[in-house]
């Protein structure tokens, strides 16, 4: 891969929170979800580019079919004595189809296997339901073993979480594309809390309520698709999607910042208190979102100016996860206050 001229920026420049548990996450992340555009070893070839010149979080999961590719770039890593084991924060995250007894444990033990380390940083449930579709399917592919959520089924999957915590296997656990009304029932009967959200976050996509229902409680806010994903498959897009790197605001930020309008979102995610975890397999847009987290600040007036953008815009649907008799994407996301059966 090309080099540039800030190689081995220096990683504690990324500033890192405090998460319920004491463990510290940094606030920027390298995505490693190709969005089916790239190879596995292109995407491992961006972690190690990542690594090298300052990231120290890298957001995995099994479902994105890189992990092995992934791990042999970081273990190489390790052992040439560009970054130390303890340095990194590795996410991976159990997919749906491996919710059952014994199969969250299995999944954990299988991407170890895969990133080549001997436990993760955080491990979190990718979707809170057990429906899951053909890698690459269209968005009207529904799975006739697909059902609505199910608390026991879900805390099923969540004992095995807390296991992994017992076992030394992760150090953290959290969750993904969680609603107000499932977030409630797990802190209801968690053993150990989640200490993050993993959720879609960005201009056009704020999710106000659930981001301070999430703080209040002590759970960080992980912003997915912070970019508003202008890459996103096929089957996650709609007529209706706006998009973020386009809106005046971003951009006469960004032209005040000399900033991509893409940097843009990402420095208001930060600011905002999220952690955020764009995705980029080019060089130069990986080393500038990493100095965009790290420069000049946006400022209060601009920040109330991106809050009020927000369209409710959500991206990633669901849609292929849906059970048969579901209306549509939306019985996905407790729309009214409680969980959709
Ligand atoms: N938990 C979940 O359910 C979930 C769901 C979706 C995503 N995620 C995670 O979140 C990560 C990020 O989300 P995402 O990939 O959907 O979307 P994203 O990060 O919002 O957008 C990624 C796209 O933005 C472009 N980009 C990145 N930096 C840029 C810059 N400085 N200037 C201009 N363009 C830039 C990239 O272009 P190039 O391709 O040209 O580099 C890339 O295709 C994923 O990779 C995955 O790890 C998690």
């Amino acid at each position: 891969m090309e080099s540039n001229n800030d190689k081995y920026l220096n990683g504690n420049k990324i500033p890192k929170i405090t998460l319920n548990n004491g463990t510290n996450i940094p606030v920027l992340g390298l995505g490693t979800f190709g969005s089916d555009n790239y190879s596995a070893q292109q995407i491992a070839d961006a972690v190690d580019f990542a690594i090298r010149n300052g990231y120290r979080h890298i957001d995995c999961a099994s479902v994105y079919m890189n992990e092995a590719e992934i791990g042999s770039v970081i273990s190489g890593l390790i052992k040439e004595g560009v970054v130390k084991r303890e340095e990194l924060w590795i996410t991976s995250k159990v997919w749906n189809d491996a919710h059952g007894a014994g199969e969250v444990i299995d999944s954990c033990k299988k991407s170890l296997k895969n990133l080549k380390l001997d436990y993760l940083d955080l491990f979190l449930i990718h979707w809170p339901f057990p429906n899951y579709h053909a890698p690459g399917c269209d968005g009207d592919a529904r799975n006739p073993n697909s059902r609505p959520y199910n608390h026991d089924a879900y805390m099923m999957a969540w004992r095995q979480m807390e296991a992994l915590v017992d076992m030394g296997l992760v150090k953290s656990i959290g969750t993904s594309n969680m609603t107000i009304p499932k977030m409630e029932l797990l802190l209801r009967d968690a053993r150990i809390k989640p200490v993050v959200n993993e959720m879609e976050l960005h201009p056009h996509f704020q999710q106000p309520e659930l981001f301070d229902f999430l703080v209040e409680r002590g759970i960080q806010p992980i912003g997915y698709s912070p970019i508003g994903s202008p890459k996103r498959p096929e089957r996650d897009r709609t007529s209706d999607d706006t998009v973020d790197i386009e809106d005046p605001v971003i951009v006469s930020i960004a032209e005040r910042l000399h900033l991509h309008p893409a940097e843009v979102c990402i420095k208001w995610g930060v600011q905002r208190g999220e952690v955020v975890i764009p995705f980029s397999v080019s060089p130069t847009k990986i080393v500038n979102n990493l100095k965009a987290v790290t420069s000049n600040a946006i400022t209060h007036e601009e920040m109330q100016q991106i809050a009020g953008i927000d369209k409710n815009c959500r991206l990633i649907k669901g849609q292929v996860f849906l059970w048969e008799g579901a209306k549509s994407w939306e019985d996905l996301w407790d729309l009214n206050g409680e969980i959709t059966c």
